[in-house]
């Protein structure tokens, strides 16, 4: 019977932690923008388990949106020209825009969407990724809120995938290395 914790080599993160690591950060943000009506905006997919869990974490009223992007380039290289798959309902002309991300890799995505967001006309544009890679970091944008820092290992979970699966583990792992090895072959 397939089971996924079978292929997770070690936690990175646990469950616990990333509750609790996102309590903190919400607990922040709930005072910056207690008078701002925020609207939370989440990139499809990986950020989707973060939005879920840090929007239930704030004690303000908020909105949430999300958008669908795709960065081309070659392989495993964000080119960082990224188009819109899906874009938001809400329009952010004059709002304070929380972007909600599960991790900032090279950055390239986030960089981009924070210009476009600005160019729209939002009022402010911060952001809060539950995890950083600052080794990987290609382009410098201001992550205001963050869970934590990770080293540069290929990590699942909460939303993070390898080849679209694993989101659904609860916590943030480091899988074995015969599960890609496999896709190799
Ligand atoms: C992952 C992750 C971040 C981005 C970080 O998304 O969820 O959005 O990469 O990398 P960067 O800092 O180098 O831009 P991915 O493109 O894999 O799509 P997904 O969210 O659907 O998994
Ligand atoms: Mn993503
Ligand atoms: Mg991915």
């Amino acid at each position: 019977i397939a089971d996924i914790q079978n292929d997770i080599d070690h936690e990175l993160v646990s469950k616990e932690e990333i509750q609790s690591l996102i309590q903190s950060a919400a607990a922040q943000v709930s005072k910056d923008y207690a008078d701002k009506d925020p609207l939370l905006v989440a990139v499809l997919k990986g950020a989707v388990d973060t939005m879920a869990a840090f929007s239930q974490a704030l004690s303000i009223p908020c909105q949430i949106d999300f958008m669908s992007l795709s960065s081309y380039g070659s392989g495993t290289v964000s080119s960082g020209t990224v188009t819109i798959r899906q874009d938001l309902s809400a329009d952010v002309r004059g709002r304070h825009i929380l972007i909600v991300e599960d991790i900032v890799d090279s950055g390239r995505t986030l960089a981009w969407l924070v210009e476009e967001l600005k160019r729209r006309g939002a009022a402010s544009v911060e952001v809060f990724a539950l995890l950083e890679k600052p080794s990987r970091r290609e382009v410098d944008v201001k992550v205001k809120y963050r869970g934590c820092e990770i080293p540069d290992e290929f990590v699942v979970g909460f939303g993070l995938d390898y080849d679209e699966r694993y989101r659904n583990l609860d916590s943030i792992a480091v899988l074995k290395p015969e599960v890609y090895q496999g896709e190799q072959a």
